[in-house]
């Protein structure tokens, strides 16, 4: 394979077509999976410049705003997840009027970096035009956050093309969400080509940034009939949580909910005191509790809680794993969007008398009965 200078990853592709293979025609429908045919130095001629030129922005948003780290490896994540690493989650509008998956209720206002990948963009756009994809800037902002996070440097292998449809639809039953356990988040890494392992690998970039309250909210306030605050939480954090985050109320604006950092001891670097926090009952949503009280990934949470190193690598190697999901390749596929937020010859809509958007697509909360799921 000619195409990539990366050996583990290159193991990781035979290894999931092998399984592919084997598991043959009975397998169930996997409508995802890792793509080869990305290369590393793709714009090795066409733009030589581009992926320091994203550096360069990335790291300069970074200094003037740390929290910005975090935002741009979670709308990768969020963008991989959504029908592959295409860019659909910059869209803020679609040729097809379907409202993109940017306004959907796991995105909207807690997407965070936005601008920057704007600000990368423009600047790619203005010494090579029309020549390097938007997704492929994500992934090389992507892996300049981590780094700038802690992550030693690893290769980003590119070529994507930008897809040209987005819809919110397609997040539910495709996202995981706070209240998930294990096996359905497994089953959506496992749709994405991905695996168990890479599920407790990559969970750990909630090591770095933070969640608004109502994410967790019902673990702290009216959990159930029997406690008012999840027993699975140490209780001195909890509460902490508490004293941060007031009793939710019927009609709260989720935009005014305080934000916690997972880890409120190295919150802007990328180690594995995830793992040392989620062991200690300090995990803050219930999905990263799941991580310890599940027999299958428990292990493996040990396993990094006790080697920062072994889990940075691996970190590394998951997020070009993840980058290589459901990619567009190829002329054939996909465009170079000259704006990330809009489609090629998509004029931007003037702006309506009436907004389209009637009300926010936000959980409300109850009183009493907690967080009410993305969607
Ligand atoms: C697998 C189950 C996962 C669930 C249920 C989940 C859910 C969430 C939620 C609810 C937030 C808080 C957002 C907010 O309130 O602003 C969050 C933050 C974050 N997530 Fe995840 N996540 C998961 C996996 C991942 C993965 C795989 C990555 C990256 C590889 C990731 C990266 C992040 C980062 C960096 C933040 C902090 C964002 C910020 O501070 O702006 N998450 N996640
Ligand atoms: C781009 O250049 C780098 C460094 O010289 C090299 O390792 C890589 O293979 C090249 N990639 C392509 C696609 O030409």
């Amino acid at each position: 394979m000619a195409t990539t200078s990366m050996p583990r990853l290159t193991s990781t592709f035979l290894a999931v077509a092998a399984a592919a293979l084997l598991a043959g025609a009975a397998a169930p429908a996997v409508d995802a999976a890792i793509v080869d045919g990305l290369q590393v130095g793709f714009y090795n001629r066409s733009c030589p410049a581009a992926e320091e030129a994203v550096r360069d922005v990335i790291s300069s948003e970074i200094a003037m705003d740390r929290t910005i780290a975090a935002g741009l490896i979670r709308i990768f994540f969020h963008d991989c997840f959504i029908t592959g690493c295409d860019a659909s989650i910059l869209l803020d509008e679609t040729p097809s009027g379907d409202v993109p998956e940017k306004e959907s209720s796991a995105n909207g206002f807690t997407l965070h970096g936005l601008r920057s990948i704007d600000v990368a963009k423009s600047t790619v756009e203005s010494m090579c035009p029309r020549t390097v994809s938007c997704a492929d800037i994500l992934a090389f902002a992507a892996r300049d956050a981590a780094v700038a996070a802690g992550i030693p440097f690893y290769e980003v292998a590119a070529g994507r093309r930008d897809g040209t449809r987005s819809n919110m639809d397609d997040l539910p039953g495709n996202m995981p969400t706070p209240s998930h356990q294990v096996p359905r988040m497994t089953e959506l890494f496992t749709k994405r080509g991905l695996t168990q392992e890479d599920l407790v690998v990559l969970s750990g970039a909630h090591s770095i940034g933070g969640a608004h309250c109502f994410m967790f909210s019902n673990r702290i306030y009216g959990f159930s009939q029997g406690a008012d605050i999840d027993p699975a939480l140490d209780p001195a954090f909890a509460a902490n949580l508490r004293r941060v985050c007031p009793p939710p109320k019927q009609g709260d604006d989720p935009q005014q909910s305080p934000k916690v950092s997972f880890d409120g001891r190295t919150s802007e670097k990328l180690d594995s005191t995830y793992y040392t926090e989620v062991l200690a009952a300090r995990g803050l949503m219930s999905s990263d509790d799941a991580l310890i009280k599940d027999p299958q990934t428990k292990p493996t949470v040990d396993l990094f809680a006790g080697d920062d190193a072994l889990w940075q690598q691996k970190f590394a190697e998951a997020m070009q794993k993840l980058g290589a999901v459901d990619v567009l390749v190829g002329e054939q596929q996909g465009q170079i969007r000259r704006e990330c937020r809009l489609v090629n010859k998509q004029s931007r809509q003037p702006a309506p008398s009436v907004p389209r958007l009637k009300k926010p697509r936000f959980p409300r909360f109850m009183p009493g009965s907690g967080f009410h799921g993305f969607f």
